[in-house]
């Protein structure tokens, strides 16, 4: 099996971004090959920072190792590293009527908040899906944002075909439960990098990340109805559901529903254990920071692999829809 997703580089990554995604594509590299990339062109259809971008892309890397990602099973690399994409990006959108793209919601609601839209963001799905096709990829795991997006890359995929002759598999998602974290600070929002106090970075250490738990947001006691419970309390659940073992949430759910939890004892548990899971990830990130090179290395390498399979493809492509070969430069 062949999977592949990607994630654009916005910067660092938080416990949010981990627990809903990052923890996942780590377990997947347990069943298939996998090809994660940090997707920079598609932040230029947003992002007009160039002197920040770079560091961006580094520092996304470095989590994504830190978290996991080994480079001796899975392919790390940077989308504009194999600027193949974007011819493929082109060729595909040769075959996508406007109609098609126009439907997009994520489209529709980025495109409200601004004053002038760019055609990249237009296109973006276009992009996203080359980077799917361009390696044959088969299993793409997936936030539901992201869902209309595939559907889209599996239209792409299917025409062509039809047009052309058989290349492309159709690519599934591969939605897993994502896991909502909210701000231990505000539960009624997302945990966001942008907001202040929001975020756990995974580069805070132990006293950081128990200053966010202690502070969390609770209400004046357990309710009868754990259908009622609080959206602090319901986010410390789903963080301790993710970080703990079955036993402690187990100890505590019994504890809510008898109506005697208390909740210095759960931010004491979540806490714990919280620090447990990024402290170690937390020193691979500064092992690696000291270490740029390395995380350079790993990119180029992979880089370097996946550019040959991306060359055969849009020699293939190419062919079928006319272009030929290129001469050699
Ligand atoms: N569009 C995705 C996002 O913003 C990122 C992305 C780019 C992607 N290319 C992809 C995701 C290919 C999955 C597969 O989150």
């Amino acid at each position: 099996m062949k999977i592949y997703s990607a994630i654009q580089p916005t910067g660092s990554i938080h416990l949010g971004n981990y627990a809903g995604a990052i923890m996942n594509w780590v377990k997947l590299q347990e069943e298939g090959r996998c090809i994660y990339c940090i997707a920079n062109y598609h932040s230029l259809t947003a992002n007009r920072e160039p002197q920040h971008l770079p560091q961006r892309v580094f520092e996304a890397a470095l989590d994504l190792l830190a978290c996991g990602i080994d480079p001796e099973k899975s392919e790390l690399y940077v989308q504009s590293h194999i600027p193949e994409v974007t011819e493929l990006t082109w060729i595909l959108s040769c075959c996508a009527p406007m109609g098609e793209l126009n439907r997009m919601t994520q489209f529709k609601e980025k495109s409200q908040r601004l004053e002038v839209v760019n055609a990249g963001l237009f296109t973006y799905p276009i992009l996203m899906a080359s980077d799917i096709l361009l390696f044959k990829a088969e299993v793409v795991p997936v936030g539901e944002d992201q869902l209309q997006h595939l559907e889209v890359t599996r239209v792409f995929a299917r025409r062509f075909n039809a047009l052309f002759g058989e290349t492309f598999p159709e690519p599934k998602p591969s939605v897993t439960k994502a896991t909502r974290v909210m701000a231990l600070n505000d539960p009624t929002r997302k945990m966001s990098k942008s907001v202040e106090g929001s975020a756990i970075m995974l580069s805070d250490p132990p006293e950081v990340i128990l200053r966010h738990v202690k502070r969390a947001v609770t209400d004046a006691g357990p309710s009868a109805d754990p259908q009622q419970m609080s959206p602090g309390i319901a986010n410390m659940f789903t963080l301790l559901e993710t970080f703990s073992t079955p036993e402690t949430v187990g100890y505590f759910r019994e504890a809510y529903a008898g109506g005697n939890l208390r909740y210095k004892e759960l931010k004491d548990a979540l806490g714990r254990d919280l620090v447990a899971a990024l402290e170690p990830i937390r020193l691979r990130r500064q092992e690696l920071a000291a270490h740029p090179e390395r995380v350079e290395e790993i990119l180029h390498a992979s880089a370097h692999r996946l550019r040959q399979v991306a060359k055969a493809t849009l020699a293939e492509v190419r062919e079928k829809v006319g272009l030929g070969v290129t001469p050699e430069a």
